[in-house]
């Protein structure tokens, strides 16, 4: 096996299936980042191949070479539904939910970071560079540099980095620390995140912290630079606008405002089923508004896409039942036979029936208590090449920092919520395509390739960055 002088390592691989029924491109939109790098170097790309138990050698898909790491069902209940997704997840997104601290699932989490660490090892050629993606793979960049000093190692943290009163929660909040300083370049989504980590760092190794590093100091007593910096994740804005101009989407978008009986105005959320996107206060206060009689069934329906997702981690369960009990004494107590007030669909949908709903929508919320980017908000921005349609945004998901000038709401008072969504609902046409324009414009101007091409730079940068 030949060896890559680029490697991705993602919890996930790039694509969807198995070695019987075939593989499928998986529809994120990092795939959509990378793509150019992989084909133009010699790429390939660890992760899980999505199932359990599953052994499947390297293989080639669509020029880049994937690299499965098998994972027991054991691994995937302690180390991805375990620490990453019931102790990383709710600790880093404020603690919505409580964190399970547990030395298993601790265990399991160095022992599978290894394994993916290993991978990257072999998978990469001298000299080369690695690119260590999010939060379940965090130990990997000080296991890596540890095994191949040779390497450039880059990481990306997709989702929030708490602050450090937080943080400090963590039984092992040295070593999580230490594997991410393991990089040459340690990428957040806002400013602030990368703030808080730096703080953490100095507060549990008092290293230095300057905007051009963390000196971090190496076993033979010299020290090395560690760049820790905002690059605000975006997506493939010119896929979004092909298909906002596509007459069967168009088309689409018109039959599903029919098939809600054509009420006056669409408002729509669409998210994983995840306790951090505040799809409960969402629903509280539309639910509120049509009980004050402020808005009627007869005119609005809110249409909630809510996707499956880590249906067996308990929160999860339990985030679902709540959530199907809201959405069905809403409607029971206000639909009428023609009109409903919540369209509720646990599902998930392909792109292109993802922009024939942000065509229909008149409104799209987007009220999560914390999120790292969250790029529903700026799929649904670049949809709307008519400039028409209200964003409703939360400050605390990270695309308020770029999109300030959506209908900014704190989603935790619900008073303020439910005036925004009135304030949407109301707002004129020149007002919506004043703000729809610049909102458009920085989504445009910052699309996901000048992300993964600012954060290369910066890590082929940090390659001859003094020490
Ligand atoms: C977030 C994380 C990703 C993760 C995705 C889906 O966006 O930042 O790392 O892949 O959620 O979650 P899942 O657990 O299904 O991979």
């Amino acid at each position: 096996m030949t060896a890559a002088s680029f490697v991705v390592v993602a919890n996930r691989l790039p694509v969807d299936g198995d070695p019987d029924g075939g593989w499928r491109r998986s529809p994120g939109g990092l795939v959509t980042a990378l793509e150019p790098v992989m084909h133009s170097t010699e790429g390939a790309w660890v992760g899980w191949p999505g199932k359990p138990d599953i052994e499947v050698d390297p293989f080639d898909f669509e020029g880049t070479r994937l690299i499965p790491v098998s994972l027991s069902a054991e691994d995937i209940e302690l180390y991805y539904e375990g620490f990453s997704n019931d102790t990383i997840w709710p600790l880093y997104h404020d603690v919505i939910a409580a964190p399970r601290y547990s030395r298993p699932l601790w265990e399991a989490y160095v022992r599978v970071n290894r394994r993916f660490a290993e991978a990257a090892a072999t998978a990469a050629d001298e000299g080369g560079t690695v690119w260590v993606q999010d939060y379940q793979l965090q130990l990997v960049p000080a296991m890596l540099r540890e095994a191949r000093p040779d390497l450039t190692i880059g990481y990306f943290h997709h989702i929030p980095f708490p602050a450090y009163g937080l943080y400090s929660q963590l039984p092992w909040r040295r070593q999580v620390l230490e594997g991410l300083l393991g990089a040459d370049v340690i990428g957040f989504q806002r400013v602030a995140d990368a703030g808080n980590f730096a703080r953490a760092v100095r507060r549990l190794f008092h290293y230095e912290t300057k905007a051009s590093g963390i000196r971090v100091p190496q076993p033979d007593g010299s020290t090395r630079l560690a760049l820790a910096r905002a690059f605000p994740i975006s997506i493939d804005a010119a896929a979004y606008i092909e298909l906002a101009g596509r007459d069967d989407i168009k088309a689409r978008a018109r039959e599903i405002r029919e098939g809600l009986g054509n009420p006056a105005q669409v408002l729509l959320g669409v998210d994983r089923l995840d306790y951090t996107k505040g799809i409960g206060h969402r629903l509280k206060a539309f639910g509120e508004l049509l009980a004050e009689g402020r808005l009627s069934v007869e005119d609005v329906t809110l249409v909630q896409v809510a996707s499956p997702s880590r249906e067996r981690v308990e929160t999860y369960a339990h985030l679902r039942d709540e959530i199907e009990l809201t959405v069905g004494r809403t409607n029971g107590d206000f639909d009428t036979v023609g009109h409903t007030a919540i369209r509720y669909l646990h599902q998930a949908f392909p792109r292109e029936e993802m922009v024939a709903l942000f065509l229909a929508a008149d409104v799209m919320l987007v009220t999560a208590l914390r999120d790292g980017m969250n790029l529903v908000a700026k799929e649904y921005v670049a949809s709307r090449t008519d400039n028409q349609g209200v964003l409703v945004l939360s400050e605390f998901a990270g695309a308020h920092d770029e999109l300030s000038r959506a209908l900014t709401v704190n989603p935790h008072d619900i008073e303020g919520l439910k005036d925004a969504i009135v304030r949407a609902i109301e707002m004129p046409p020149a007002e919506q395509r004043r703000r729809m324009r610049s909102l458009r414009r920085r989504v445009l101007d910052h699309d996901v390739k000048d992300w993964s091409r600012d954060f290369l730079d910066a890590l082929a940068a940090s390659r001859g960055a003094a020490s």
